[in-house]
């Protein structure tokens, strides 16, 4: 992945991979058909994209085959999202997620002043804060992320109502496919299913070791074992470090991101991006990836992916306009994403049900949290940023175990 805004003094990577850079390059290609759709990352070549972005600079530049965007919101507001989500029109919603969404569930997000992640690294003695996720930094250094992991494994957490807005889209068949940022696991404990998921910066579900000649899989509760006790997870077979599969800064992202896209983009009638600053590639550019036609809706508590002059010029002008006299298409609905996802559910009629949805699933994870106690699930520690509450009464640490329940805890 890379920064949009560049801050974080990374390189930037090839291609496909999590990077800090200051310009979202284009994404590779989907794998061919038939190519191995867990294989590692990495779609087409740097020349094939270096194509893909001259081809469309000219189109642009020359105006070619690009006609007036058809404009199918009749406001840009969250009522005329609303409106456009009953209409035949709207089939296939796709969401885009980040560390915002789960800020109410008690894990704090990566950027927001103060309170965010990247803030509250000084104890670890990094070179800079995003060090911390960098897979050069992490093979000389295991160490500091693996005590930041003890606070942010998943653990007795609880889904946001925001997480339960997405499991209701897709209950009412509107849900193409939500593609997250996040590692905490917790659309799955949502409810939404793997094929329904796109953990594009991985997940903690799993973890290998890093010696490429061993790659040995282990699982969360190994993993967790080792951590709790602090511990850096050491492979049985050979010794190295085990790493959990999370997408580090400098690594590719999953196969499945880029071949799902591909279609995803092409046929979305809505995108939804939530609790995101927008500020990683190459996840942030997917906003650009939507038809011409297809609105935006930002629910976050600041503007993010809005397209700026030198984007434009250089041939990336589909950042978002929510302002300008052209904008036609995107709408922002600035405040609390728990508080965007009511108001939109008042507006579709649908309130009360993602009301009684929260509740009823909030009281099925005490019921399975209970009994087993905090105890050893948590691993928490009570004083540390997860700790908080969840506003729904309950305390926001869990085994994982609803998911685990579910028995959707798999990979995808
Ligand atoms: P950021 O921390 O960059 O952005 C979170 C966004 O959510 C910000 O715009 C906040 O203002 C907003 N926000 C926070 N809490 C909110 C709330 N309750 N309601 C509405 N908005 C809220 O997090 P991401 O965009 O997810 O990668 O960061 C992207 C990637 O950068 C992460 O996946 C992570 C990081 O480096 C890895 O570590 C691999």
């Amino acid at each position: 992945m890379s920064e949009a805004d560049g801050n974080g003094g990374g390189g930037v990577e090839p291609g496909g991979s999590l990077r800090r850079s200051v310009t979202p390059r284009p994404i590779p290609a989907a794998p061919p058909p038939g190519a191995d759709p867990d294989a590692e990352a990495e779609g087409g070549s740097e020349e094939d994209s270096d194509m893909e972005l001259l081809r469309n600079l000219l189109a642009r530049t020359l105006g070619l085959g690009t006609e007036p965007p058809e404009r199918v919101l009749d406001e840009l507001s969250l009522a005329g999202i609303a409106r456009f989500m009953q209409s035949e029109r709207c089939r296939r919603v796709v969401c885009m997620v980040g560390a915002g969404i789960s800020t109410a569930a008690g894990i704090p997000d990566f950027r927001s002043p103060g309170t965010g992640l990247y803030a509250n690294l000084g104890r670890y003695e990094l070179p800079y804060p995003e060090a911390i996720f960098d897979i050069s930094y992490f093979k000389q250094h295991p160490e500091p992320f693996f005590a930041l992991a003890k606070e942010l494994l998943p653990g007795q957490l609880k889904p946001t109502v925001c997480h339960y807005f997405m499991r209701l889209l897709k209950e009412k068949g509107l849900l193409l496919r939500c593609y997250t940022q996040n590692i905490d696991t917790l659309e799955r404990v949502a409810g939404l299913q793997p094929e329904e998921l796109v953990e594009a910066h991985g997940t903690f579900q799993t973890a290998h070791c890093l010696r490429s000649s061993c790659r040995h899989q282990y699982d969360l509760s190994w993993v967790k074992e080792k951590i709790f006790s602090s511990l850096v997870p050491k492979c049985d077979k050979c010794q190295s470090v085990v790493k959990p599969d999370i997408v580090f800064f400098g690594e590719n992202l999953p196969s499945r991101f880029f071949s799902l896209l591909q279609s995803d983009f092409q046929k979305v009638d809505l995108l939804i991006i939530m609790g995101t600053s927008l500020q990683v590639q190459p996840f942030a550019s997917l906003v650009s990836r939507v038809p011409a036609s297809t609105p935006r809706l930002l629910i976050n508590k600041e503007k993010t992916g809005q397209s700026d002059v030198f984007m434009s010029l250089m041939g990336f002008g589909c950042g978002m306009d929510f302002d300008s006299d052209k904008a036609y298409r995107d709408v922002a609905w600035l405040g609390d994403c728990d508080e965007g996802c009511l108001a939109l559910a008042e507006l579709l009629g649908w309130k009360k049900e993602l009301q009684e949805l929260v509740r009823k699933e909030h009281a099925a994870i005490d019921a399975v949290a209970a009994p087993e106690d905090t105890s050893s699930a948590s691993g928490g520690d009570p004083t540390s940023r997860r700790g908080r509450t969840d506003g729904s009464g309950g305390r926001a640490e869990s085994s994982g175990a609803s998911s685990e329940q579910r028995g959707d805890g798999k990979e995808p």
